[in-house]
């Protein structure tokens, strides 16, 4: 079995061998469900793993702006769909969805997924093979959505798949990315996830360890991004928005932005931010 390139990629990887050993889509959501959407539970189903996603992806849609028959006529590119807990919805309100991971057993349980709950048509995936390019057409997708991915990929990967998405949107297409950034809890929970990280190397314990919720929570958010050092790196790769847009929980100082304003919405994780933005024409 090949070694993943980076350690962060170990946990989704073992709970992508985890789905492709279970039979129904219910064991998979009661057995790997928690890495997607935090929940547990011996009574867990699928129906409701997705209908959590149905209504996160119905509020963010809404709350950012986007019309619903505009978006019947967008092609939609997610990355990081897991195993399609947002996608099916995605399917049933865009015209055409790309689902895009790391793991390509997460990319299989999606296909089943949207099967059952979705509109199977419109889907097609896209497997991110080395954790930071994406396979895909430049100027091919009319917008480019990420939720709780960019957070999970190593600084450096995380950048160049917030490049790689406005490669692939069209001129004028959207952006919808989510990043997690520094939190006063990140004294204590950064130098501890790095020292986990560092274990799931260890031969046999870091195997037994990337299976354990509690080291995965602490070892999963691999990076930390300021919404200043995402605009910057756009700009340092020539990347040009229009309309771009912050969006917080709350209301807070955020340096650096110049000019670029920031909107909130209750609805966002504390830790997160969201990029909204157009390719430039
Ligand atoms: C927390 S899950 C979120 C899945 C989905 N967005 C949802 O909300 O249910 C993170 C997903 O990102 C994928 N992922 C992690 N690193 C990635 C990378 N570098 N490139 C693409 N996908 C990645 C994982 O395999 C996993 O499916």
């Amino acid at each position: 079995m090949s070694r993943p390139r980076r350690r962060q990629h170990v946990p989704w990887n073992a709970a992508g061998r985890a789905a492709e050993g279970r039979g129904d889509g219910d064991s998979v959501v009661r057995d790997t469900g928690w890495v997607f959407n935090n929940a547990t539970g011996s009574r867990l189903t699928l129906a409701e793993f997705v209908n959590s996603g149905e209504q996160e992806v119905g509020a963010y849609l809404e709350f950012f702006g986007f019309d619903p028959e505009e978006n019947a006529q967008r092609g939609l590119v997610e990355i990081g769909a897991g195993i399609g807990r947002m996608t099916a919805s995605f399917t049933r309100r865009f015209k055409s969805v790309v689902a895009a991971d790391l793991d390509a057993a997460f990319l299989e349980r999606c296909r089943e997924t949207v099967a059952r709950f979705g509109v199977p048509d419109r889907l097609s995936t896209s497997h991110v093979a080395d954790g930071r390019t994406l396979g895909l057409p430049s100027s091919s997708a009319d917008m480019v959505f990420s939720y709780i991915t960019l957070q999970h990929c190593e600084q450096a990967d995380a950048l160049a798949l917030t490049v790689e998405a406005l490669r692939v949107v069209k001129p004028g297409g959207y952006v919808v990315l989510n990043y997690r950034t520094w939190i006063p809890d990140d004294a204590l929970l950064f130098p501890a996830g790095a020292l986990v990280r560092a274990m799931w190397r260890i031969p046999k314990l870091g195997a037994w360890l990337a299976r354990q919720r509690w080291s995965t929570r602490l070892g999963w958010q691999a990076n930390r991004l300021a919404p200043r050092v995402v605009l910057q790196h756009l700009a340092s790769a020539g990347v040009t928005l229009d309309d771009p847009t912050v969006w917080v929980k709350s209301t807070r100082r955020i340096s650096g932005l110049d000019g670029v304003p920031v909107r909130t919405f209750v609805g966002v994780d504390r830790s997160h931010w969201w990029l909204i933005a157009r390719r430039a024409s």
